[in-house]
Order: C-alpha cells, then structure tokens, then sequence
C-alpha cells in the first residue's frame, strides 16, 4: 500500500490547525505579555507546530530544542532517556513545553520532573493533541489544540515510521501494520 493510499479519515484540516495554532499564539502571547519565555520544542513530533506557533506569539521568545526517547507500554516506570538536551538553561526563565500529542501521560510527567528540577521559573505545556481517554497519571495541560479520541494519528509532524509528518493535515491510517512503500 502506497503512503497516500494508506491516508485513512481526516481528524483535522490544514485550516482547522492553522486556525486553532493562531488562536493559541494569541492567548500565550496575552499571558506572558511582558516576559521573555523560553519555547522548548520537543523533538521530532512538536517540530511543525512548534515552527507555526512561535510565529503567532508576539512576545520576545526564545527557542530551545529537546529530545526524549519514546515511552513503550513494555516499561511501565514511565522512565525516559534524555536523547538530546536543552542547549541553555532554563534556570529563572518562563518555560512553554511544547508537545505534539499527550497520551498517557507518562513522557511529559518524567519530562515535567526533570525540567522542574532546573528551577525554572514557571513551568506549562503547550501541546496540539490530547488524547486524554488514554491518561494514566494526571498532567497539567495549561493550553491544548484538540481533544483526540482513541486513535493513532500521523501527519502535522506527527508520524509513523518516521513517514507522513509532512502532511498539513492530521489523519489516522487505515493500515499500521507494515512500512509505506515510498
Ligand atoms: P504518552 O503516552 O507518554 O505518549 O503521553 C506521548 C508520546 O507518544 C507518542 N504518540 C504518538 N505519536 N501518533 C504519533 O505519531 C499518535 O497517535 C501518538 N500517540 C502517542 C508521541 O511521541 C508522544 O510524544
Ligand atoms: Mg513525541
């Protein structure tokens, strides 16, 4: 099955996100009206929402990139490794955690802990998806694009094997069973 014949329903359009992104932009650019915050983007799933929302936030910002490996249901303690770290502290910054999509909760709760740590001076997350249906341990989520339900997305930066986050939209698969034959 080729890559866009395997593109199953689309969740949420071009439009819709890029609606939604500018509306978030406007809220946070209104919260830290007066402040110099530091957007982490969390790599490589956030990368595309990250690169629209930092244009529709009005504020001085800075941008600073991480990476963590992925939670797999196989290690219950929730226990990530640091990929790649932030190249600045964030001691005494504003800190915006920037997600593509929270599930269980797992990743941005060890994330959450380890940042905390750096004596930030505040913490919150921004992210695109929340599939809350899936949450196991409870994280706060100061500004969320779309509630999803229980299902596997790609596209928007999100991906599967790497493939599909150059799609403008957010979509599921009819097939996640085997690679896209590019
Ligand atoms: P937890 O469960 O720790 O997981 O909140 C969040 C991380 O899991 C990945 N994830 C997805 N990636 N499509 C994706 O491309 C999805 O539907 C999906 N659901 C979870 C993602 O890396 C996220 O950071
Ligand atoms: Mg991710």
């Amino acid at each position: 099955m080729s890559a866009p014949e395997n593109i199953g329903e689309v969740l949420f359009s071009a439009e819709r996100i890029q609606d939604r992104v500018r509306e978030l932009g406007d809220t946070i650019s209104k919260d830290y009206k007066g402040t110099d915050p530091v957007l982490i983007c969390m790599l490589r799933g956030a990368a595309i929402f990250t690169g629209d929302l930092v244009r529709s936030i009005s504020v001085p910002l800075t941008l600073d990139f991480m990476a963590i490996s992925n939670y797999t249901s196989g290690e219950s303690s929730g226990a990530v490794k640091i990929l790649k770290d932030l190249e600045e502290s964030i001691e005494a910054r504003e800190v915006i955690v920037v997600e593509d999509i929270v599930a269980t909760g797992l990743t941005l709760s060890y994330l959450l802990r380890s940042l905390q740590a750096r004596n930030p001076a505040s913490l919150k997350v921004c992210t695109l998806l929340d599939r809350v249906v899936a949450r196991i341990i409870d994280v706060p989520l100061a500004y969320r694009g779309f509630e999803l339900p229980d299902v596997f997305v790609v596209g928007y930066g999100l991906d599967f094997q790497q493939h599909y986050r150059n799609l403008p939209f957010i979509c599921t698969l009819k097939s996640e069973t085997r690679a896209p034959e590019l």
